[in-house]
C-alpha cells in the first residue's frame, strides 16, 4: 500500500472511530452516568432512543380523540410524558435518538437547578439548535450562550423599556383599529359575521411586530415573511422528526431541504431590510428594535461589540417569529375561551368601559385592566404559548446527592406543570381566571409551577410588550363585538412546537 492509500485508510478509520464514539460510546457513557446518579426512565433502543414509543403513543391518543372542548391538552397532545410521569415520577430520563433528555416537571427541582447555574452558563440543546437553524439561525437571543448571550441581551433590553413601549402603543392601536374597522365594513349592516380568528389575529400580530420592531410599514413584506414562516413551521413539524438520531436529517430529507430553502429566503428578505436601514443611520431616527440592534455597538455610552450581519439577521428572525406567534396564540385561545364563557366577556367589557370609557386607551390605563390580566394568566396556564423550555448542562451540575452530567439536555415541561393536579386546586383543566385575583401565581402550590414566561435570567424579554399588545387588542375587540363559537369549530389543539388550533378558530361576531 502506498503513502496515499495508508493516509486514506487512516482517515477512514479516524472517521469511523469518531462516528462510533459519537453515536454509540458517548451515549452509553452518558446512560451509565445518569443511572449512577439515580436518574431512571423508559428503556431506550438504538438508534431511535424512545422516539418510536413516543410516535406510537401519540398516534393512539390522536385516533382516540379528545373529549369535546376539553382543555386537558397535556394528556392528549403529549401522552407519552403523562404516561412516563406515572411510571417514573416528575424527573426522569428519556432519549431522542442518541441524545439523553432529563425531563423535569418538578418545580422544586427547577428552583434548585436555577439556584446553582447562572443564566449565562446554561447551554441550549445542540440537537435542537441544528434542527431549528432555518427558523432562528444560530445567533438569535434564544439560541446563543455565554458571553454572546450577555452581549445580545444587553443590546436588546432597552428596546423594551417603558419609554419605547409607550412609543409602540400607538402603532399597535393603529393596526388593531384598522382590523376591527374592516370587520365592521364587511358586516355592512348584517347582524353577524363568521371569521377565523386564528387567521385574523395572526395576521394582526405579524403586522404589529413588523411595524414596531422593524419599521416595516409596507404590509406586503410582513405578509410574505409570515407566509414563509408558516410554511417553514409546517415542513419542520408536520412530519415525525428524528431529532437526536444520527443522520436523522436524511430520513426527512425533503422537509429538511424545504425548511432550509425557506430559511434562506427569509434571510435574504431581512438582509435587504437591514441594508436599507443601514443607509439611513444618522439621517432618520431609529428607535425601534432594529434601530437599536444596528446601533448596538454603543448602548448607554458603554462600548459593546457590534452585532455582525449574520447576528442581526438571526435576531430579526428570532424576534419576528417569537414576537408574533406567541401573542397571536395567546389571543386566539383567549377568544375561544371567552366565546365559551360569555359571562367573562361581560366582565371584561364592563372593566374596559370603567377604565377606558369612551375616550382613547392610553398607556397608563393598561395596568388598570386587572381582570383582563387574570384572563391572560389563565389562558397562558391552560394553553401556554411556549409549552416547554430547554437547556443543556455545560458542566456537571451538582444537585444535592445527584449530578446532572455535562452535556445532558433538559426538557422543562411547562404545560405539564400547568395542568398538574398536584400543584393546583381542583378544576385544573377548567377556565377559572379568578384563581389569579389575589395571587400572581394563581394559587399554584409552588411558585416555579407556573412559568408562562420562563424563569431565571433567560426569562422572556418581550413579556411587557406581549401584555401590552394583548390588552390593546382584546380591549378593542371586546368593546365593539360580542362573539360565540361557530358550529363549524372543531377542537383539536395540536402540538406544533407551540399549541395551535388545528382547524382554526371560527367564531361568530356580533356588533354591540
Ligand atoms: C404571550 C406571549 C409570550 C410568551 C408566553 C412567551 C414565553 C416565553 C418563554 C417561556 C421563554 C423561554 C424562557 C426560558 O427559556 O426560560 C421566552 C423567551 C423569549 N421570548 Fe418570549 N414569550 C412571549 C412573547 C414574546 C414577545 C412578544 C417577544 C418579542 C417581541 C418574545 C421574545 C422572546 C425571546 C427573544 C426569548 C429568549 C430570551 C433569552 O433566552 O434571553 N417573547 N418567551
Amino acid at each position: 500500500m502506498g503513502f496515499v492509500g495508508a493516509a486514506m485508510t487512516a482517515c477512514v478509520l479516524f472517521i469511523a472511530w469518531k462516528l462510533l464514539y459519537a453515536c454509540l460510546l458517548a451515549p452509553i457513557k452518558a446512560h451509565r452516568k445518569l443511572r449512577s446518579s439515580g436518574f431512571r426512565g423508559p428503556k431506550p433502543s438504538f438508534p431511535l432512543g424512545n422516539l418510536k414509543a413516543m410516535k406510537t403513543r401519540r398516534e393512539i391518543a390522536s385516533s382516540a380523540g379528545m373529549s369535546p372542548l376539553s382543555h386537558d391538552i397535556h394528556a392528549s397532545s403529549l401522552p407519552y410524558f403523562a404516561d412516563w410521569q406515572r411510571s417514573h415520577g416528575k424527573v426522569f430520563v428519556y432519549w431522542m435518538g442518541t441524545e439523553p433528555f432529563l425531563y423535569v416537571s418538578e418545580p422544586e427541582f427547577i428552583k434548585q437547578m436555577s439556584g446553582v447555574v447562572l443564566a449565562k452558563n446554561w447551554g441550549k440543546p445542540a440537537a435542537f439548535r441544528t434542527d431549528l437553524i432555518p427558523m432562528f439561525g444560530c445567533f438569535g437571543l434564544n439560541m446563543i450562550e455565554g458571553k454572546d448571550w450577555i452581549r445580545h441581551r444587553h443590546i436588546i433590553t432597552p428596546a423594551f423599556s417603558p419609554h419605547n413601549l409607550k412609543a409602540m402603543k400607538s402603532l399597535m392601536v393603529e393596526s388593531t383599529t384598522a382590523m376591527v374597522d374592516r370587520w365592521t365594513a364587511i358586516l355592512d349592516g348584517s347582524a353577524t359575521l363568521e371569521l377565523d380568528m386564528e387567521k385574523e389575529i395572526t395576521a394582526l400580530a405579524g403586522e404589529i411586530i413588523a411595524k414596531t420592531s422593524f419599521g416595516m410599514n409596507n404590509g406586503d413584506t410582513g405578509k410574505t415573511l409570515l407566509e414563509k414562516l408558516r410554511a417553514m413551521q409546517i415542513s419542520l413539524f408536520k412530519h415525525t422528526r428524528y431529532v437526536g438520531v444520527p443522520f436523522g436529517q436524511f430520513l426527512t430529507l425533503k422537509q429538511t431541504l424545504e425548511a432550509k430553502r425557506l430559511g434562506e429566503e427569509i434571510d435574504s428578505l431581512f438582509l435587504s431590510i437591514i441594508t436599507a436601514r443601514r443607509k439611513v443611520i444618522g439621517i432618520e431616527s431609529q428607535c425601534d428594535l432594529l434601530g437599536l440592534l444596528l446601533e448596538g455597538g454603543n448602548t448607554d455610552g458603554k462600548f459593546v461589540k457590534e452585532l455582525t450581519t449574520r447576528e442581526l439577521i438571526d435576531e430579526c428572525k428570532t424576534f419576528f417569529f417569537g414576537g408574533h406567534e406567541t401573542v397571536a396564540l395567546a389571543m386566539t385561545w383567549t377568544l375561544l375561551l371567552l366565546a365559551m364563557h360569555p359571562s367573562w366577556q361581560d366582565e371584561l367589557r364592563e372593566e374596559v368601559g370603567e377604565v377606558v370609557g369612551d375616550g382613547a386607551l392610553d398607556f397608563a390605563m393598561l395596568a388598570r385592566l386587572k381582570k383582563m390580566g387574570w384572563v391572560m394568566n389563565e389562558v397562558l396556564r391552560l394553553y401556554p404559548s411556549s409549552p416547554n423550555a430547554q437547556r443543556q448542562a455545560r458542566g456537571d451540575i451538582q444537585m444535592g446527592d445527584k449530578v446532572i452530567p455535562s452535556g445532558t439536555n433538559i426538557w422543562i415541561d411547562i404545560v405539564g406543570m400547568h395542568h398538574d393536579r398536584d400543584f393546583w386546586e381542583t378544576n385544573v383543566n377548567e377556565f377559572k381566571p379568578e384563581r389569579f385575583s389575589e395571587d400572581l401565581y394563581g394559587k399554584c402550590k409552588h411558585k416555579m409551577g407556573y412559568l408562562p414566561f420562563g424563569f431565571g435570567g433567560r426569562m422572556c424579554i418581550g413579556r411587557n410588550y406581549a401584555v401590552m399588545e394583548y390588552k390593546i387588542v382584546l380591549a378593542s375587540i371586546i368593546s365593539r363585538f360580542s362573539f360565540s363559537l361557530s358550529p363549524s369549530y372543531i377542537h383539536s389543539p395540536t402540538y406544533f412546537f407551540t399549541f395551535r388550533p388545528r382547524f382554526g378558530v371560527p367564531l361568530i361576531i356580533k356588533p354591540l
